[in-house]
């Protein structure tokens, strides 16, 4: 058995302030359990040289292991312990694309980058395709994607993302966001941002991208998608096909943060959270494959845990409910009691 200890992103530790501890231990928990056979035991913390870090005890981490947890969202530097010294552990991270892809955009009712990469990790890892996390593309949906911070991650993972908002706003700012990215880093793409006509009317405005992190790739016709359009979630198979998506990963409407915002928090407003969940939890379990999983966060100050779980079963998903899982839970500002529900489609 050896002891592992890691340092935490010192951006993570603001974004979370007292909660990082349990969010950090949580995330490990189900990295260990979904692809590294349990392995994982002991976590704990302590100080090294007046610095914390986090600590735990495995077999020897094979260097596939270490390309796993390369990617927990807190992870900054990973050394094992071999008496009184520190020896660094190589982290390759998935990332195939410049960070600044997650981080340069910012406007009110962002969710946090970091806080995404975790949803969508736990997700991915709540899900059957669990051990080809390193080697497929997972098709991603966030079928509230506003401007785009699953997407993104989702996009620097490599994998294809699609998208879906009420707000009209927030897609244009991703399209416009996005290609301006896609050209300054002189990545080789396609993008096309255009209406989606029916029976000669405007139903929706769609944004299609193919590109690829290297232009060998992109020649080679070995290309990430992203799809995006600007409508009301429940309208979603209109433009995705049903079981294609591997995982939906969806930031619900906080409540009256961020009303005055757009219309469609206006519309939000009207309607509960949990209200827009049971209308819309069908549709997105439709557009997942079977072995698919579905991670949410919200508000718990607005709809409780076991109705939000509720709203998950009866669209026939299976919740996810023991264990790290119940101890997501954090605390965001003084009107956000945020926590995660995962569910997986059988
Ligand atoms: C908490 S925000 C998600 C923010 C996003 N993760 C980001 O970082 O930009 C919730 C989003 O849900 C969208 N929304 C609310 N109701 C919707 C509906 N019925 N259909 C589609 N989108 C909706 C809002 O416009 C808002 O962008």
């Amino acid at each position: 058995m050896s002891r592992y200890a890691f340092l935490i992103l010192p951006s993570h530790n603001r974004v979370y302030a007292d909660a990082s501890a349990a969010l950090v231990r949580a995330e490990l928990e189900v990295f260990s359990a979904a692809v590294l056979g349990g392995r994982v035991r002991e976590i704990g913390d302590a100080e090294i040289g007046g610095v914390r870090y986090v600590t735990f005890d495995a077999d020897e981490l094979a260097e596939h292991d270490a390309r796993l947890l390369a990617n927990l969202s807190s992870v900054y530097a990973l050394f094992a312990v071999e008496g009184a010294l520190l020896r660094p552990a190589p982290l390759h991270r998935l990332d195939r694309l410049d960070d600044d892809l997650t981080t340069i955009l910012k406007y009110a009712g962002k969710t946090n980058e970091q806080f995404t990469k975790l949803l969508l990790n736990v997700t991915l890892l709540s899900s059957a395709f669990a051990p080809e996390m390193l080697t497929r593309r997972f098709a991603v949906l966030d079928p509230l994607c506003g401007r785009g911070t699953t997407l993104n991650q989702a996009l620097m993972y490599g994998f294809d993302a699609y998208g879906c908002d009420i707000d009209r706003r927030d897609v244009e700012a991703y399209a416009v966001f996005i290609q301006r990215w896609l050209k300054d880093k002189r990545l080789k793409h396609q993008a096309v941002f255009a209406p989606v006509r029916r029976n000669r009317q405007v139903v929706a405005r769609r944004l299609t991208v193919t590109l690829a992190a290297t232009k060998e790739e992109y020649k080679a016709g070995d290309v990430q998608r992203l799809d995006v359009v600007d409508a009301e979630t429940t309208r979603l198979l209109e433009f995705f096909r049903p079981a294609s998506a591997d995982l939906v990963v969806a930031d619900l409407p906080y409540g009256v943060q961020h009303a005055s915002r757009s219309r469609a928090a206006a519309t939000t407003q009207a309607r509960s959270p949990l209200d827009l969940l049971a209308e819309a939890a069908p549709v997105w379990a439709k557009a997942l494959r079977p072995g698919g999983a579905l991670g949410i966060s919200w508000n718990t100050f607005v709809a409780g845990r076991d109705d939000t779980a509720q709203a998950l079963a009866a669209a026939g998903l299976r919740v996810l409910d023991d264990g790290p899982y119940l101890h997501f839970r954090h605390r965001v500002d003084q009107a956000i009691l945020r926590d995660i529900l995962v569910a997986r489609k059988p």
